[in-house]
This record gives structure tokens, sequence and C-alpha cells, in this order.
């Protein structure tokens, strides 16, 4: 009796931190977006007070970031078609421009930095203008900054 019950508890821990850590480790879109987004103003923090580490570690992030969870690559692949290529594209290039960034830095290299900085964000808002509204609305997500629904 005694053992069962150990069993029952020890089977209900690992129930429990199995149930915490599958969604710790699998942040949706929109999540993994708004971390870009911290990543993003850290760059450009480190950039005005010449902290070469702090971008080079912003920019990796940015380059690691967590995959999208596969039902929600299932929703857009859905959503979007033969458009999909594109849109990965613009996740590689932001991902590569990224990874520039950090060799910049690590070179301490502002001008290179700041060029690729830029370049990045550009990458992001050219997904954005292309896909996000559309994407977001396939995912459940809010449309826009001035949905009431935020
Ligand atoms: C491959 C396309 C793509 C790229 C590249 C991309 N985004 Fe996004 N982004 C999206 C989509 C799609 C959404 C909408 C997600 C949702 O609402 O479910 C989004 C949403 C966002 C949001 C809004 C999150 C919220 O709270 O509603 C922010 C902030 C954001 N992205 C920042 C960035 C930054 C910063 C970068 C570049 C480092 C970036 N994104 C690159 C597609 C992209």
């Amino acid at each position: 009796m005694r053992e069962k019950i150990q069993l029952y508890i020890l089977l209900s821990v690992a129930v429990v931190t199995g149930a915490l850590s599958a969604t710790a480790a699998e942040p949706n879109l929109k999540e993994i977006m708004q971390g870009l987004r911290n990543d993003a103003v850290e760059i450009a923090d480190g950039l005005f007070l010449d902290d070469f580490t702090r971008v080079e570690e912003a920019a990796l992030r940015i380059a690691n970031h967590d995959r999208i969870p596969p039902e929600q690559v299932q929703l857009v692949a859905m959503e979007l078609g033969t458009e999909m290529p594109a849109f990965k594209q613009f996740d590689m290039s932001v991902h590569d421009l990224s990874l520039s960034i950090a060799a910049a830095a690590e070179a301490e290299d502002r001008d290179r930095a700041i060029a690729n900085y830029q370049s990045m964000l550009s990458g992001c808002l050219a997904c954005h203008a292309a896909y996000r509204v559309r994407v977001a609305a396939v995912l459940g997500g809010a449309t826009a900054a001035n949905d009431p629904g935020r």
C-alpha cells in the first residue's frame, strides 16, 4: 500500500513537472516575437552605450530564438500555401543578419554592427508588412496595435 502511494506521488510529480516544462519549452510565435522585440531593443541600447557584449549577446539570442511550435507552422503553411518559402526566407534573412551583428560586435566594429542592425530591422518590418496581420489572424493573435482586444 505504502509503495503504491509513493508510486502515485512520484507519477503525479512527473506529470506536473512534465506539463510545466512543456509550456516553458514551447513558446508560441507571439511570445517568440515579444522576445525578439526585447532583444532588438537591447541591441539598440548596447549600440547607444558602445556596450558590444550586450549587443553580441542579444543578437545571438535573436539568432537562436525558439522554433515555432509545429502546430503553428502547420497553420501558417495552410494559410500561406506557395508563399511559405517567402515567409521562411524572411526568417532566414533576419537570422543571418543577427549573426552578422554578433560577429561585428565581437570585433567591436561599430559601423558594421549598426549597418547590420538596420538591415535586420528592415527584415523584421518587411515580414510584418507582408504577413503579420494575416498570420496573426490564423493563429488567433491580435491583428493591430489598436485592437481593443489587446
Ligand atoms: C518571418 C516573418 C517575421 C519576421 C522575420 C519577424 N516577425 Fe515579428 N511577427 C511576425 C508575425 C506573423 C507576427 C504575429 C504573431 C501573432 O500575433 O501570433 C509577429 C509579431 C511581432 C510582434 C508583436 C507581438 C505582440 O505582442 O502582438 C513583435 C513585437 C514582433 N513581431 C517583433 C519582431 C522583431 C523585433 C523582429 C526582428 C528581429 C521580427 N518580429 C521579425 C512575423 C515576423
